[in-house]
């Protein structure tokens, strides 16, 4: 680090020009690199040490004060980034651009990235199961009407869409963006607001004029290198253009110049893919849990058996993204199918596949330039694991693997040049050497065989002193700071020769140097910079080169996962025993032993109890599923909805046998506890997605409500549920299955034709129940309630009292005041009306519960416990 003596100001010229950088990213955190370390200086450095743990000490004056530093060794940046970035914050980083050696005053130094949460692609950090998205959204002067656009920068994968806000809200959701660019200006547009309260907090604002509709399309035909955007299929989409034009613009800003594996734009929506709205996607726990909001638990979690990162991508994705129409469910389940049945082609995959790298995001890499040689060796190993793969796929029937070895391009080629190129275990860094392999460029031979013979002089030197001084301990080393030298111990000093030339002198001994060896170093250290360098090259071309075929390996990488993806359902299906699903485009749903893909696998093997479910819109429309509590209505609710996406994605199913007449959009009403946090009552969300459903739904959809009615009074509940069901029986006339404890409601089977009522089973034993968790055709009109409530451990004294209670209530028609009063004729004990209410309970009505976290409600029950003990 040089060091100005002081400018007119008083600040050091290095400090001017960081603070000429800094003046232009004052919400950044700037990445300062002086030599080994990235600094960073004032607030930044105040900001960011303790988030990154690292020692906050200062140097310097500036106006008199200190300036606070902190500093991270650079080769390990990316770990640091990633600690700032889950921080939330932004990270510039500015390198030194020319050879510190060469400088005259202060090194060169220029912005080489700007790493923002949806821009950065940090080594070793990103979830391999996850893509991970930059978003952005547009609406124009109509605020019903807006557009998306999204891309994976590690793959390349860039989508646009467009539709009523309110849809593309719900679209990004799912996707869960780790950053989504809004224009901005005066006024924040509502949907932006609607964003942030539904808890999105990696919102970007980016210069409004950044998102321009024609600019979009000037820069993007530009950007692909073609006369039209007809072509992807994305010229009607004038917000979602618009959306996209501007994250093009976001990433050059953050200096990402080099996309060349992002080859096309596509439109996202489309009727081959079933829309799951945010709400099912989390009720029917596809990617994450209810509870943690972790993977563990969830169908992905429970039904990856992948064994590549990009298949388990795949497999994501379709999970969030089931098939709508016949063609490509059956495509891959024949493909599934035949590797169920050829179990010993199966099992020679495992060891292929492990050996696979993720090729989708080394073509990523490669397409941005951030491609480091030993990454180049994998990229090379895994072309070669696939053609290794290939040749197995090549003896498969279906026309799922036909077409892949149609599609498969050749890549022999490439892999053949990057061998011929690289060294066998090549460095992490391309300039300092060992990059290169031998026989690959003739300069860089003759370059390293200039200095063989200055090597071989080094390396026989040792003997050759020993044996001219008739010294034995006499050694030849090296060190960074004073090179090559000859070590004499003390005790032999007198027998130094003359043409020796002291060096340094240690406790024990002297070095020496001799003039030949001085030049024979001197060789050697300009030969070895050139040689550096030229390796540097070299692999530079040789990245260019390989970039040449990116279309080519990011092909290969897309039939590798999908073929890793069929053989992982195939070993599904097998290790699971689910069956092949009939898919057709009827209505009908025909279940037989239908299972629980999550619950069956937490359970003990055996221990879950099969169900079987029969639907069809024209006669079984609708089933009004009753039953205890605990008995497993919402399991079986679930299940339904589980496996009919496994159906569409391809999969087989947790069945012994299973009819699936397509749907196009599974919706689900399934309790709410997670938005109280939000503000908003349990029994606003449950009204909020009901309508979102009666909305929404068609004729070929599936309806899972569980419950609907239950967060109000039960006469207005019992009023919403039997209004609803009728609206979907009568202008819906979709498939449902309605979880209730209403057991009025199966009174509308005697109304309606299409209605049928089914309950799970349980058995009185002696005072008890035994839940059988099987459905069986017929209402059930007790709830058991006060069973579980015994059950759960609640006092004794208060289960008796409430089963004479509910005598009472079953006893006849009572208005509230007329039961308060029955109640009291037939009591002689104290009362449950007019004893003096307990502070527990004072508390209770004072509570406002909707205002609450679920953190807060528990820490009041525990202390509400806590009093009750004590009494
Ligand atoms: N088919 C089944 N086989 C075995 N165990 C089951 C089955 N279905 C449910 N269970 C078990 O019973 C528990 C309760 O099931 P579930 O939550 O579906 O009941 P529920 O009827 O919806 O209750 P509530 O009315 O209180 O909401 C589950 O957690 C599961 O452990
Ligand atoms: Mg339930």
């Amino acid at each position: 680090m040089k060091k100005g003596s002081g400018g007119h100001d008083g600040i050091t010229p290095l400090m001017r020009q960081y603070n000429k950088i800094k003046e232009q990213y004052p919400d950044k955190i700037l990445f300062f690199r002086m030599g080994d370390f990235y600094e960073m200086f004032g607030d930044d450095a105040v900001k960011a040490a303790p988030i990154l743990n690292v020692a906050l000490t200062s140097r310097g004056h500036m106006n008199g004060a200190r300036i606070p530093l902190a500093g991270v060794p650079y080769h390990a940046m990316d770990k640091y980034l990633a600690r700032l970035l889950e921080a939330g914050e932004k990270v510039v980083v500015v390198e030194q651009v020319e050879d510190p050696k060469l400088a005259k005053g202060v090194v060169k130094r220029e912005v080489v990235e700007i790493i923002t949460p949806g821009t950065a692609t940090i080594d070793g950090v990103a979830d391999i199961a996850s893509p991970l998205y930059l978003g952005g959204i547009y609406q124009d002067n109509d605020a019903s009407a807006a557009g998306i656009a999204y891309i994976d920068l590690l793959s390349g994968k860039f989508y646009l869409d467009e539709g009523t806000s309110e849809k593309m809200i719900e679209k990004l959701r799912v996707l869960s963006p780790q950053e989504i660019i809004f224009p901005s200006g005066e006024s924040v547009p509502d949907l932006i607001e609607v964003l942030k309260r539904s808890g999105e907090r990696r919102l970007t604002p980016f210069d409004g004029w950044n998102f321009d509709y024609q600019t979009a399309v000037r820069e993007l035909t530009a950007f692909f290198g073609v006369g039209t955007l007809d072509g992807f299929g994305v010229a009607p989409f004038h917000r979602g253009l618009t959306a996209a034009g501007a994250i093009y613009r976001y990433l050059r800003e953050a200096n990402r110049n080099h996309l060349d594996h992002v080859t096309k734009i596509t439109v996202a929506a489309s009727d081959d893919y079933m829309a799951l709205d945010y709400s099912t996607v989390r009720n029917l726990e596809l990617v994450k849990n209810l509870s943690e909001s972790t993977e563990k638990d969830s169908l992905f979690s429970a039904v990856n058996l992948t064994l590549t990162a990009g298949g388990a991508r795949l497999l994501k994705e379709n999970i969030l993204h089931p098939f709508c129409r016949p063609e490509p469910i059956l495509h891959r389940q024949k493909g599934v199918k035949e590797l169920f049945l050829q179990r010993e082609i199966s099992l020679r995959l495992p060891p292929l596949l492990r050996k696979f790298p993720d090729l989708e995001r080394l073509a990523g890499r490669l397409g941005m330039r951030k491609l480091n040689p030993r990454q180049l060796a994998s990229l090379r190993e895994g072309l070669l694991v696939a053609d290794e793969l290939m040749t197995i796929v090549r003896d498969l029937r279906s026309p799922v693997f036909q077409d892949m070895v149609q599609s498969y391009p050749a890549t022999m080629e490439l892999s053949r040049l990057i061998e011929k190129a690289l060294t066998d275990e090549p460095p992490l860094v391309s300039n300092k050497g060992n990059v290169i392999r031998a026989g690959y460029s003739a300069e860089l031979d003759n370059l390293k065989d200039s200095i063989k013979s200055a090597r071989v002089f080094i390396a026989s030197l040792q003997q050759k002193e020993r044996e001219r001084t008739g010294i034995p301990s006499l050694k030849v080393g090296y060190n960074q700071v004073f090179g090559y030298y000859i070590e004499i111990t003390r005790t032999h000093l007198e027998k130094t020769p003359s043409d020796y030339i002291r060096k340094q002198t240690l406790v024990n001994a002297e070095r020496f140097i001799t003039q030949e060896l001085k030049e024979k170093e001197e060789l050697i250290a300009a030969a070895e910079e050139k040689i550096f360098a030229l390796e540097e090259r070299l692999y530079n071309e040789l990245v260019e080169n390989a970039a040449e075929s990116l279309k080519d390996i990011i092909a290969v990488a897309e039939i590798i996962s999908e073929f890793d993806l069929i053989a992982a359902l195939a070993d599904l299906a097998s290790a699971r025993m689910y069956c092949c699903p009939d898919i057709d485009e009827n209505t009908a749903l025909e279940i037989i032993g239908g299972r629980h893909p999550v619950i069956e696998n937490i359970l003990p093997a055996g221990n879950f109890i099969a169900n079987d479910l029969s639907l069809a819109a024209d006669t079984d429309r609708i089933m009004i599923l009753t039953g205890p509590n605990m008995s497993g209505k919402s399991t079986y609710l679930r299940q339904i909805g589980l496996i009919v996406i496994l159906a569409q994605i391809g999969s087989f199913v947790p069945a012994e046998s299973a009819r699936i007449g397509l749907v196009d959009r599974v919706f689900t009403r399934v309790g709410a506890i997670d938005n109280l946090a939000r503000g908003q009552s349990t029994f606003l969300v449950e009204m909020i997605e009901t309508s979102n459903i009666l909305h929404n739904a068609t004729e070929k959809s599936l309806l899972l409500l569980d419950e609907v009615g239950r967060g109000t009074s039960t006469f207005d509940g019992l009023s919403i549920a039997w209004a609803v069901v009728e609206f979907i029986n009568e202008n819906i006339r979709a498939r449902t299955v309605f979880a209730t404890h209403y057991h009025e409601l199966t009174g509308l089977a005697a109304l309606y034709d299409r209605v049928r009522n089914y309950q799970v089973s349980v058995k009185r034993w002696e005072d008890t129940i035994i839940f059988l968790h099987k459905i069986i055709p017929g209402g059930c009109d007790d709830s058991y309630g006060i069973e579980v409530a015994r059950l759960a451990g609640v006092p004794r004294s208060i289960v008796g009292r409430s089963r004479e209670l509910l005598h009472l209530l079953e006893s006849g028609k009572f208005s509230q005041s007329e039961l308060a009063r029955g109640i009291h004729k037939n009591m002689n004990q104290r009362s449950l009306f007019d004893s003096p209410p307990s502070p527990v309970e004072e508390e209770l009505r004072e509570m406002n519960i909707d205002s609450l976290t679920p953190l807060e409600a528990l820490r009041i029950l525990s202390e509400m416990k806590r009093k009750l003990d004590d009494k």
